[in-house]
């Protein structure tokens, strides 16, 4: 190995190091693993609680597209004007929480007020811990995030997320991805480049979460660093919110350190 190499081999190990300095994204406590994805709605009249909304329980059972698409829930905490009034005539949560696909809004006796409106703080409900414990130990673990390695949980069929709603979503041809991968180079001498397989994206997401808004159609011509990763833009969207976050540095830059150079 040349002196060049390792030069640049070193350099990239310092920045490694010092990089997660940089992660002053939307994220500053780390949620525990049953937490991790979660976010809290909080209705404006003071005499509801918050509404925890956890993404784990809802994306092993349908995909992003079918909430963030047919539905249309912003992808950005807080966004979304949702009201009970509404929950109860069928849309937004009601489109599921209708008694039919998911418990629906019941008062007086067999209340189901409390199970959205939660009386614990986010991470003490003990009930929905062990719930997420019993799902998450029959499907492979990952490092971050959840703890739990979605990609190969469907890779391996252990999930299947539904993409289809009776009433809500529109008829479309099925998820599906004729894309291949794209290699998107690290710009850095040393730092193994980043694959991103449209196959694994295509499980969950459809074309549209992502293309133009988010990158457009052209491979190369998006331009982005870390640092816009860390502030929650492109792939850091996801990554870092709901998809496993960004400090699993090894799972983005996975191909192998090109040869030569210097
Ligand atoms: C399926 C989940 C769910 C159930 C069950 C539920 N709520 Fe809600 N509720 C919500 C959500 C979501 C909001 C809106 C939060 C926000 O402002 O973003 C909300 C808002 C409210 C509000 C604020 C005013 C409004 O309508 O926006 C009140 C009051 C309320 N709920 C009372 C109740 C009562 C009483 C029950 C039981 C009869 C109940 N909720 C059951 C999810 C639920
Ligand atoms: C059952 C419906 C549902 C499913 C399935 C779902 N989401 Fe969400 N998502 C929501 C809701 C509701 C919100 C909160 C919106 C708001 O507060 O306005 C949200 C918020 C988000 C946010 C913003 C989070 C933040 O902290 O700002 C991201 C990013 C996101 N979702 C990505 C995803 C991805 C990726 C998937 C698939 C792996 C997914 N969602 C699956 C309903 C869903
Ligand atoms: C695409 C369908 C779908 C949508 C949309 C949806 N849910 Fe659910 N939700 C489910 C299913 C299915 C379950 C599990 C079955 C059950 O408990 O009845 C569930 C479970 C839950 C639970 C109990 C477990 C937990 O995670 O605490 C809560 C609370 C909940 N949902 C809240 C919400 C809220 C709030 C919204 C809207 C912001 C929402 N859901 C939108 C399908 C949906
Ligand atoms: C999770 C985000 C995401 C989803 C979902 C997604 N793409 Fe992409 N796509 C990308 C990224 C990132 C690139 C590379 C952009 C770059 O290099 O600037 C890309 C590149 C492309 C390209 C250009 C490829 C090339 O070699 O020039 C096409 C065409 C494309 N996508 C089509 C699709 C189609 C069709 C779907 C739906 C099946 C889809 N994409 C879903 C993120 C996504
Ligand atoms: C979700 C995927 C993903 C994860 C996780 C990830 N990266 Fe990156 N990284 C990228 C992408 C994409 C680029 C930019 C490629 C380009 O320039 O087009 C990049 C670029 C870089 C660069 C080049 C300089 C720059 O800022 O663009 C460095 C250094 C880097 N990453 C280090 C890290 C470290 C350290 C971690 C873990 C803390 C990490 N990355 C985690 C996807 C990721
Ligand atoms: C629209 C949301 C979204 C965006 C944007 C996004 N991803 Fe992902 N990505 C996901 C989801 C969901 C998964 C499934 C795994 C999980 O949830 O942890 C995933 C999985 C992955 C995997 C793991 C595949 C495997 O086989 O283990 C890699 C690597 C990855 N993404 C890289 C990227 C890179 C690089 C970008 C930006 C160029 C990007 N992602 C943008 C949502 C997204």
């Amino acid at each position: 190995m040349s002196v060049c190499r390792w030069l640049a081999v070193i350099s990239s190990a310092v920045l490694l190091l010092t990089l997660p300095a940089w992660g002053t994204g939307r994220r500053t406590r780390p949620l525990p693993p049953h937490e991790y994805g979660t976010v809290v709605l909080s209705p404006d009249d003071p005499t509801a609680s918050p509404v925890p909304f956890r993404h784990w329980e809802h994306r092993s059972r349908h995909t992003c597209r079918l909430c963030h698409v047919d539905i249309g829930f912003a992808m950005q905490a807080g966004q979304t004007e949702i009201t009970c009034e509404q929950i109860k005539s069928g849309l937004w949560c009601g489109a599921c929480h209708n008694g039919r696909v998911a418990f629906g809004i019941v008062s007086g006796a067999g209340s189901t007020c409390e199970r959205c409106h939660s009386p614990f703080p986010v991470g003490r409900d003990r009930n929905i811990r062990a719930e997420f414990e019993k799902l998450s130990a029959r499907l492979p673990a990952g490092r971050f995030g959840n703890g739990v390695d979605w990609a190969a949980a469907s890779r391996k069929g252990l999930l299947k997320p539904l993409d289809f709603l009776e009433g809500v979503s529109f008829d479309r041809p099925r998820l599906e991805n004729r894309q291949g991968d794209v290699s998107l180079d690290a710009r850095l001498n040393g730092l193994p480049d980043i694959l991103f397989s449209h196959r694994e994206h295509a499980v969950w997401n459809s074309c549209d979460l992502c293309h133009p808004d988010l990158f457009v159609l052209k491979s190369g011509q998006t331009r982005f660093t870390m640092r816009d990763l860390f502030a929650g833009r492109f792939c850091g969207f996801c990554h870092g919110s709901v998809a496993f976050p960004l400090k699993d540095c090894g799972r983005c830059h996975s191909k192998p350190v090109r040869q030569g150079g210097s």
